[in-house]
């Protein structure tokens, strides 16, 4: 697109507390999230209405807030750049040149340059962003053309292309909020008394735990006893609210440094969880029987994913196609949103993602809507935009996961399809479904990864031996390992900026092998397959001979006594949730031992909501 701007924040207001201690509580708990910049403004009655911005942390925005910075409505943000620099003046909130108008905006306005150069040639701006255009945009449409706040900003909005969540403040009229949606995800959260608006409920949590949906292009009116939702005509219309099943007490870091270590740790009990949600005391499968119904009547599973969650999907792709006899075939959410192929004649979609605000995603679910295809999504955020909108919802309940890195979910992904691979397969009576002992597997797999986590130290000071300082390395393997290289190399260059390539590991002798030097690390990843082993422990020597450092993380059955780091045997269906184990904590050393921060790495935002 021509620009962008800022990606995820929040925004939102209330009634009768302190509109500013709810703003400054509800950035911080979506700090994980990722950003650089950070700004409030809040309506006065006692003293004048207060806008302040900071650069860096909410820690550096609390330090500029002075006691009389208070009020009974506000909106704050925080932004991640890509258009225009992380500088105060790029910062939300935007006002218009009098300053009577208070924007935020997640999102991004395609055409800005259009509207800047039809409507706004004379105005003067304070920054780079198109969040400054809408703003300015509604308040010519009201000072100058004297339409009222409603009406120049479903005015500005009918002009608007893009994406965008706004929550609009007029200083003149500032106890009312006005907030449309476009793409971003927006939720409205209801109070006794106050109401407020975020881009995550997450946020909301500590007020309030009744929500209501917005849906794309709907505009809302917010007080503090009001909620109006209507069209872009001025339709109002009747929506329902509901009940979120989230848990504030999950959020909290207890005793470790990071929380990415914690959510490492925690993936025995995710497995164990999903066991208890997807399993019946016998053994028998607890999965949604019209979920098992779309699926055998299916020609072609089409999983759809970004990042770590496409990853997921290889991790799951082998063992869904054995126990369900159905094709399945993997599509990057980002490409797929321009490039749908040639679809099969019953397609059947699953949705991975995390935080199931995946914008990628959500525009080839938005796509698959369109063409009345089923779909399921399968998430860690329960009542996020992709849950909403797919035909079926499955949980991962990993509880919630706030480093930017991702490492429960993926393992969790993985499980949760283990058990719809199954009971699907149960369905069609494939034998192979029937001898598969999930819960046993399962139970397995969450005490292998209790043996590789009580490896910790040993893990830690193979990575400082390995990777001190180096700029680059390899992940190889073939088959599921290959799929299990692909994330462990985005887990290490993630968080500790090393470039690293997951390969295929025989592939390498076709080219990148001359990237090989003295002293590359390349790390094997060896899953017990005695043939493919025996290949990739060849493809190993290859790379030693021209100078590589070598280590390996090789499954107990076909484990030497020279490997570097031995992994607990689990079902090979299974495979790529234990063996990817070792390479998160290799990621996570990697990073502290550089003194990053590992939670939050540069440039990354942990909801990525802009496509
Ligand atoms: O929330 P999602 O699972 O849809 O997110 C997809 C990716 O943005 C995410 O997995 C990303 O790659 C992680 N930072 C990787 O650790």
């Amino acid at each position: 697109s021509a620009a962008s701007d800022v990606y995820k924040r929040q925004v939102w207001g209330r009634g009768s507390k302190n509109a500013t201690d709810i703003l400054m509580q509800g950035l911080e708990k979506l700090e994980y999230r990722g950003y650089d910049s950070a700004g409030i403004f809040v309506n006065g009655q006692e003293t004048a209405a207060k806008l302040v911005k900071s650069v860096g942390r909410i820690a550096d925005l609390r330090g500029k807030l002075g006691i009389d910075v208070s009020g009974t409505a506000g909106i704050g943000h925080t932004r991640w750049a890509t258009h225009g620099k992380p500088t105060e003046d790029n910062a939300h909130p935007h006002t218009s040149t009098s300053g009577r108008f208070i924007l935020v905006h997640n999102g991004v306005i395609e055409n800005f340059v259009e509207l800047k150069n039809e409507f706004l040639m004379n105005d003067t701006f304070k920054g780079q962003t198109d969040t400054e255009i809408a703003v300015h945009l509604i308040a010519k449409f009201a000072e100058e053309e004297g339409l009222s706040t409603l009406e120049a900003f479903k005015k500005a909005l009918s002009l608007i292309q893009g994406s965008y969540a706004f929550a609009l403040m007029d200083s003149e009229d500032a106890e009312v909020i006005y907030v449309a949606k476009n793409k971003s995800p927006l939720l409205i959260g209801l109070g006794e008394g106050y109401n407020m608006v975020c881009s995550d409920a997450m946020a909301m949590i500590r007020e309030t735990s009744e929500f209501m949906e917005i849906h794309d292009k709907e505009l809302v009116v917010l007080t503090k006893d009001n909620v109006t939702v209507m069209d872009y005509e001025g339709n109002v219309l009747s929506r329902e609210s509901y009940t979120a099943e989230l848990d504030l007490s999950d959020i909290g870091k207890g005793t470790y440094p990071f929380y990415m270590l914690k959510e490492i740790d925690e993936q025995p009990a995710v497995m164990r969880k999903l066991i208890a949600t997807y399993a019946n005391e016998d053994g028998t499968m607890k999965v949604d029987q019209d979920i098992i119904k779309g699926i055998q009547e299916a020609d072609r599973i089409y999983i759809i994913a970004a990042g770590t969650s496409y990853h997921a999907g290889f991790g799951a792709k082998m063992m869904l196609e054995s126990l369900t006899n159905t094709p399945v075939e993997l599509g990057l959410a980002s490409e797929w949103g321009y490039d749908m192929p040639l679809l099969s004649q019953k397609p059947f979609f699953i949705f991975l993602s995390q935080s199931g605000e995946t914008a990628d995603s959500r525009q080839v679910l938005v796509k698959v809507n369109e063409l009345g295809l089923p779909s399921l999504t399968v998430t860690n955020v329960p009542g996020s935009t992709l849950s909403r909108e797919a035909t079926y919802t499955m949980l991962i309940g990993a509880g919630p996961e706030i480093a930017v890195a991702s490492t429960k979910a993926y393992t969790g992904q993985i499980a949760t399809l283990a058990f719809l691979a199954k009971a699907v397969g149960e369905a069609e009576g494939e034998v192979k479904a029937k001898e598969f002992d999930l819960v046993k597997e399962l139970s397995l797999v969450a005490q292998s990864i209790e043996a590789t986590l009580s490896e910790k130290d040993e893990i830690a000071a193979i990575v400082a031996d390995l990777l001190p300082t180096t700029r680059n390395a390899f992940y190889i393997g073939r088959k599921q390992d290959y799929y299990v290289a692909m994330e462990a190399s985005l887990k290490l260059k993630e968080i500790s900026y090393i470039q690293c390539e997951g390969f295929a590991a025989g592939e390498l002798k076709h080219g990148t092998i001359s990237l090989i030097e003295k002293g590359t690390p390349v790390l094997a990843l060896i899953s017990n397959n005695v043939e493919v082993a025996a290949h990739t422990r060849g493809n190993v020597m290859e790379t030693v001979a021209r100078g590589a450092s070598a280590i390996t993380i090789v499954e107990e059955g076909v484990a030497r006594e020279d490997d570097t780091i031995v992994v607990n045997q689990v079902h090979p269906y299974l495979s790529a949730i234990s063996m990817v184990i070792p390479t998160q904590l290799i990621a996570y050393y990697a990073s502290m031992q550089r003194g990053l921060d590992v939670d939050k790495p540069r440039n990354l935002a942990k909801a990525v909501t802009v496509e």
